[in-house]
């Protein structure tokens, strides 16, 4: 038997039990006459005590032990002379009798404790000493507990889970996807899944009404810190549905699952339209945290200043200041952020409002009385600053956002611990790309207008096409875009109007999708759905910002796994396996 008690068991009601701990070393704390070990498990740190007196070898035994070896520890419980308030264990330490050492291990590169000492890199490289660390084995902990609490909340729904492929062809989520080459294929391709959607469609052929699989997605796009190239979804489907049922029902497990894992109430979800958030905040994503509205600036107009007059758009955000943060250089400073790249402004214009004035940088534009009557139309008080971008719309809207955002960051404006959901409706269906001049879907091609705009999809008017609502939603927590979904087309005409509309040749259409144009044939029911993005889930409800630390062995920003040294070239017996070669030339 290695072990009768795990390190986070023991309490003063064991006292005088023997018992047998295995574990790593945490630390070894050598003080003359006594010599103690923390012995770290999964489940906590209990400390033994060796007694020089008592137990000469065995005290040397302990000396000798380093960082990270395997141990196991044999003795009687027993109460602790100074206690460690901070620890559940400490009340007690084992005084130990017989000690084993099961495996040595060579100094670790970095310290496994709370705040370690490694970078990102080296963290990931090691990954398995990575999770040793509380931080992270905590994440991965909440992660199992949310995916059995989504489990049980949808079974007692009668969802089933069902497991659908990983070898497919290409499914349009509007990534690239991954390409596994066939080997008794010669020339033919998989490709892994960026998400179960057209088969989670067929299961609702299949008459499977409920379906849901916690499942990996793999989506070649570049990577940020809520972005991974595999990552998972709570994927699920459900059919004889219109949009609310779906809102109803995986609002209704959101709230299950802050609820159970975090005993936090999140109320009804707000319903906002896609362009009241993008009027509102600039973002289909909008953090409702705090306030930061975008407000229309139209009023500037007209007072000779070429920016603002010759633009479409002039829109700005009034920030309350009571500390007066926004100093000169502070406003300096966030002039500089907004010109880099990421956000593209070629400057930013504020007004400053106070009780001896208003100070502007369009001051020379504007007489006393026009910044007032700005001030007044706004609402502003003594110690609010009003920041201003003018320009094309799309591009106004898109810099605003990001400067609230940034706004509420500088003034520590977001508090921990506060939940902000909603959902986002209303969707345009479409999205006009200039560069390629063609429609783009917004969602995915499935999805479907929203009831009474379906007829507008047989128009060949573009400004008609463009102005179609699609029945697609998104759930947002806190800025971050947790799920999206939509209710489908199930109507074979309807779909292949919708893949004109998209740019697929009628023949080429059929070749990636006439699986499920075929399968329409035969009885489709109406039926929607939703994906969570399940990596995304818990780092909001653990008010992390990073996806990583939830994911047991993640990507770098490069698409690498560092620990396994992958992706990595393959020799070329299995090249020719798979009919493959690589140019020498590339
Ligand atoms: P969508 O593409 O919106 O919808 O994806 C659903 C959710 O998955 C998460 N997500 C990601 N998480 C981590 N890394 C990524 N690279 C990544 N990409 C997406 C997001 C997102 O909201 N088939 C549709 C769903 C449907 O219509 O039912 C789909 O995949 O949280």
């Amino acid at each position: 038997m290695y072990r009768s008690h795990t390190c986070g068991e023991l309490r003063m009601e064991h006292c005088g039990t023997q018992v047998t701990l295995s574990g790593w070393v945490q630390i070894v704390r050598n003080l003359g006459g006594m010599t103690f070990i923390d012995l770290r498990d999964r489940y906590g740190i209990t400390q033994l005590a060796f007694n020089m007196e008592s137990k000469p070898e065995l005290c040397e035994m302990a000396r000798k032990c380093g960082r990270e070896f395997v141990i196991q520890a044999t003795g009687a419980v027993r109460e602790r002379s100074s206690k460690n308030p901070n620890r559940p264990t400490g009340d007690v330490e084992i005084e130990v009798e017989e000690l084993n050492v099961l495996n040595q291990s060579a100094v670790p590169p970095f310290t496994i404790e709370d705040e370690s000492d490694g970078g990102d890199e080296l963290r990931m490289r090691y990954r398995y000493l990575d999770i040793r660390r509380n931080p992270v084995r905590q994440k991965i902990e909440f992660r199992h507990r949310l995916a059995l609490e989504v489990r049980n909340f949808l079974s007692g729904l009668h969802f089933l889970e069902i497991e659908t492929p990983y070898l497919i062809k290409s499914t349009p989520e509007g990534a690239r996807d991954f390409i596994v080459p066939s080997r008794m294929n010669p020339g033919q391709f998989y490709a892994l899944p960026q998400s179960p959607q057209t088969f989670k469609q067929i299961l609702m052929v299949a008459g499977m009404d409920k379906y849901f699989q916690i499942v990996r997605c793999f989506r070649d796009e570049d990577l940020r810190a809520d972005r991974q190239p595999e990552f998972t979804q709570i994927d699920c489907e459900m059919a004889f549905v219109d949009q609310d049922d779906v809102l109803e029902t995986f609002e209704q497990l959101a709230r299950h699952l802050f609820k159970t894992l975090l005993g936090h109430e999140l109320g009804t979800f707000p319903r906002m339209k896609y362009e009241e958030a993008m009027d509102r905040y600039g973002s289909d994503k909008p953090d409702l945290r705090f306030g930061f509205d975008l407000r229309d600036l139209s009023a500037m107009k007209g007072a000779g200043f070429s920016l603002i007059d010759d633009s479409p758009c002039v829109k700005g955000i009034l920030v309350d200041d009571p500390g007066q943060f926004f100093t000169n250089k502070e406003l300096g400073l966030l002039t500089d952020w907004v010109r880099r790249p990421q956000i593209g402004a070629s400057g930013l214009i504020y007004l400053r409002f106070s009780n001896d004035g208003i100070k502007a940088t369009v001051g020379k534009y504007y007489t006393a009385e026009q910044l007032e009557a700005i001030g007044k139309a706004l609402g502003a008080k003594a110690g609010d600053v009003l920041f201003v971008l003018a320009g094309e719309r799309h591009q106004v809207l898109r810099q605003l956002g990001e400067l609230r955002l940034e706004l509420a960051r500088r003034l520590n404006r977001i508090t921990p611990g506060v939940f902000t959901p909603l959902w986002i409706v209303d969707f345009p269906l479409l999205e006009w790309d200039e560069e390629e001049n063609r429609f783009f879907a917004m969602h995915h091609p499935f999805t479907s207008p929203l009831p009474g705009e379906a007829e507008k999809i047989y128009s060949s008017d573009r400004a008609v096409l463009a102005s179609i609502h699609a029945a697609a939603y998104d759930m947002v927590i806190n800025g971050v875009e947790i799920g999206g979904g939509s209710i489908r087309i199930h109507d074979r005409t309807l779909q292949s109007r919708n893949f004109e509309i998209l740019g697929f040749e009628k023949d080429e259409a059929e070749r990636q999708f006439g699986f499920l144009l075929g399968a329409f044939e035969y009885g489709a029911p109406p039926h929607g759905g939703i994906a969570f993005g399940l990596d995304r889930l818990c780092s909001v409800m653990g008010g992390q910002t990073s996806i990583r630390d939830y994911i047991p062995f993640p990507k770098n920003n490069m698409g690498r796994d560092v620990m396994i040294d992958a992706p990595a070239a393959i020799d070329p017996r299995q090249l020719g396996e798979l009919h493959l070669r690589i140019d020498p030339k590339n």
